[in-house]
């Protein structure tokens, strides 16, 4: 069997360096790289680290408006799937790159597999939502992550196919957070002791493409007593240089994004963290650290019912109401599966070709 993977984005490569390793036990996989990410410490940088296969395309599209970006996409990997003949096409979240995929396989009946399907924010001005909504109803094999996600589905008709896995994220948090002390340097480097700082990140379009809720967020982290660690994502840092706004000298240590070794160490160690991700959201919980995150809404509920994550959006008191707060959940729960979702995720798709 021929697996065909599209990958494009930061958080895509993390997922597939798990996964990865699992389809090809048993299948030829034909890895795409889109460009949608490209600086090295956005892209290359978890290639090296983790081991993930070199791509055997490079589409190389790099950024753009949603419609030129995706349409980009779309064609180049129309081309791939025509000269591969690939019997799955294998997608991961919810990135402009997984809609590209999933599209271009529907067109090409080329049966569609989709890793962290069901998730939903049930907002449909994130551009996210829009590109997930669509992936789930085109895929014929629907990795969930978690029970909600399969509720989700289910609310939409979609109940075939479906298979909760566990999240692929923790499969790759529980493997390489063993190695971090070896690998990681960073709170020397930034000379930061444990549990002494706060972890940022921040990049969702609903918060940087909005002068003024980036400046609540970082005017009220800029004034907090501990350090906030910040690795900027590009987007955000452009955006900061587009409205003129800057937070020099204050508490807000801006550096650039960082590689995974070094994303776990300080999430391990800080002693809040801040974010819009989704994926930080995640890791915090799988790091026992707790989470402000920085949304109105988040697609991982769970984590918020356990206590450990707080929604508190851009606003300046929540913000300081939540850091005030300190909490931690009483309760640990089993939120995402037992670290072997990777592995159930490539036999699924070996038997659904076997049979
Ligand atoms: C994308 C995903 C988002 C995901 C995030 C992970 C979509 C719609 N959004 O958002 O779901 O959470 O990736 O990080 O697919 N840029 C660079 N260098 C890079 C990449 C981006 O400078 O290597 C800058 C460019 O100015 C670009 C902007 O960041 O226009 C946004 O990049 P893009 O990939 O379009 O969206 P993200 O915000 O990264
Ligand atoms: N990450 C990283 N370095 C950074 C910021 C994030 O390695 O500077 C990792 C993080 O640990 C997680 C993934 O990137 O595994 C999350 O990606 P991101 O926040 O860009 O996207 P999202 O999950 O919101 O789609």
């Amino acid at each position: 069997m021929k697996v065909l993977t599209i990958v494009g984005a930061r958080p895509q490569f993390v997922k597939a360096a798990v996964v990865s390793e699992q389809i090809r036990q048993n299948a030829r996989e034909v890895l795409v790289h889109t460009g949608q990410h490209y600086d090295l410490n956005m892209s290359d940088i978890f290639f090296q680290e983790l081991g993930i296969p070199t791509p055997d395309y490079h589409l190389g599209i790099g950024s753009g408006p949603h419609g030129a970006q995706t349409g980009k996409m779309l064609e180049a990997i129309e081309q791939v799937i025509n000269e591969e003949q690939p019997d799955r096409l294998l997608i991961y979240g919810d990135t402009n790159s997984t809609l590209a995929g999933a599209l271009a396989a529907a067109k090409l009946h080329v049966p569609i597999a989709h890793v962290e399907a069901g998730l939903r924010s049930f907002n449909r001005r994130m551009p996210e939502e829009v590109n997930r909504v669509v992936a789930d109803h085109l895929a014929s094999w629907l990795f969930a992550p978690t029970q909600t996600a399969i509720t989700n589905l289910a609310a939409e008709g979609i109940t075939k196919g479906v298979y909760r896995t566990g999240d692929v994220m923790y499969d790759a948090f529980l493997r390489m957070s063993k190695r971090v002390s070896s690998r990681s340097r960073i709170l020397d480097t930034l000379r930061l002791r444990p549990k002494e700082y706060y972890l940022l990140t921040l990049h969702r379009a609903e918060n940087t493409d909005d002068r003024e809720k980036l400046q609540a967020i970082l005017g009220t982290l800029a004034e907090v007593k501990r350090p906030v660690i910040f690795p900027i994502h590009p987007r955000t840092r452009s955006k900061l240089s587009e409205y003129g706004l800057s937070f020099l000298n204050q508490s807000i240590q801006f550096v650039e994004p960082v590689g995974y070794f070094d994303m776990l160490n300080l999430e391990l160690n800080a002693e809040i963290i801040l974010t819009d991700s989704g994926g930080v959201q995640k890791e915090a919980y799988m790091a026992k650290t707790p989470c402000i995150t920085l949304r109105d809404e988040t697609e991982w509920v769970e984590t918020v019912t356990a206590h450990w994550n707080c929604l508190v959006g851009s606003d300046p008191v929540k913000i300081r109401e939540a850091l005030a707060l300190g909490w931690l959940g009483s309760d640990y729960p089993d939120l995402f599966g037992d670290g072997a979702a990777a592995a159930q995720i490539a036999k699924i798709v070996d038997d659904s070709f076997s049979k």
